[in-house]
């Protein structure tokens, strides 16, 4: 069993793919700042990485994390909780090299995506390598979803979510949470 606290999520924004199967850097969604970082904080993950190589996004990201902050009312408390788990990065490594600062070594990379791929990890199996690691990070894809190259670097790619209906375009949000409900619960 990992930890929470020693599990970390990262979203992509660049190199994931366009609807063209370019390669491209998306824009952060304000949905992903909210509601990644409150399903972050409902599993006890130990932070929320935004990984964006755009300066100008990454200052976009903290004036939304900074406006909640400063807002003067209890009722904003638990979204500021929340927030608190956002850190801004230029690129996934730069989200590695910072997990592995505070965690005392290598965490173990998982890449997730709605296709099936050869090799991919069983949830139980990820729990299992992901316990043997200083900590885990499970990155996500925006966009048409994580380069071929997010792939390659990834220690292991975690089995798709199939529920068997034959549609597999979940939201980021959704996949998120399904994904720490596999890794991290119970
Ligand atoms: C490609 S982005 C789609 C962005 C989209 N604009 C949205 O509404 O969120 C979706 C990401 O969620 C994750 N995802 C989506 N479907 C998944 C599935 N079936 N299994 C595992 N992860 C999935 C992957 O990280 C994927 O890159």
């Amino acid at each position: 069993v990992i930890a929470p606290a020693r599990a970390f999520v990262a979203l992509v924004h660049h190199p994931v793919y366009d609807r063209t199967g370019r390669i491209v850097t998306s824009a952060v969604s304000n949905l992903d700042i909210h509601d990644i970082a409150r399903v972050s904080r409902t599993y006890g993950v130990g932070g929320y990485y935004i990984c964006t190589p755009v300066q100008a996004q990454r200052d976009h990201v903290g004036n939304v994390v900074g406006h909640w902050e400063s807002a003067d009312e209890m009722a904003t408390s638990r979204r500021v909780e929340a927030l608190a788990l956002i850190r801004t990065v230029g690129m996934l490594e730069d989200a590695v090299d910072d997990v592995r600062r505070a965690c005392g070594g290598r965490p173990f990379v998982v890449a997730t995506g709605a296709a099936r791929r050869p090799g991919s990890l069983a949830a139980v199996e990820v729990r299992r390598r992901a316990a043997e690691a200083a900590a885990l990070l499970v990155c996500f894809g925006t966009g048409w979803g994580l380069a071929e190259e997010v792939f390659g670097a990834a220690d292991a790619v975690l089995d798709p979510i199939d529920a068997g209906s034959g549609y597999n375009h979940l939201p980021v949000r959704a996949a998120v949470a399904i994904v720490l409900e596999r890794l991290l619960a119970g």
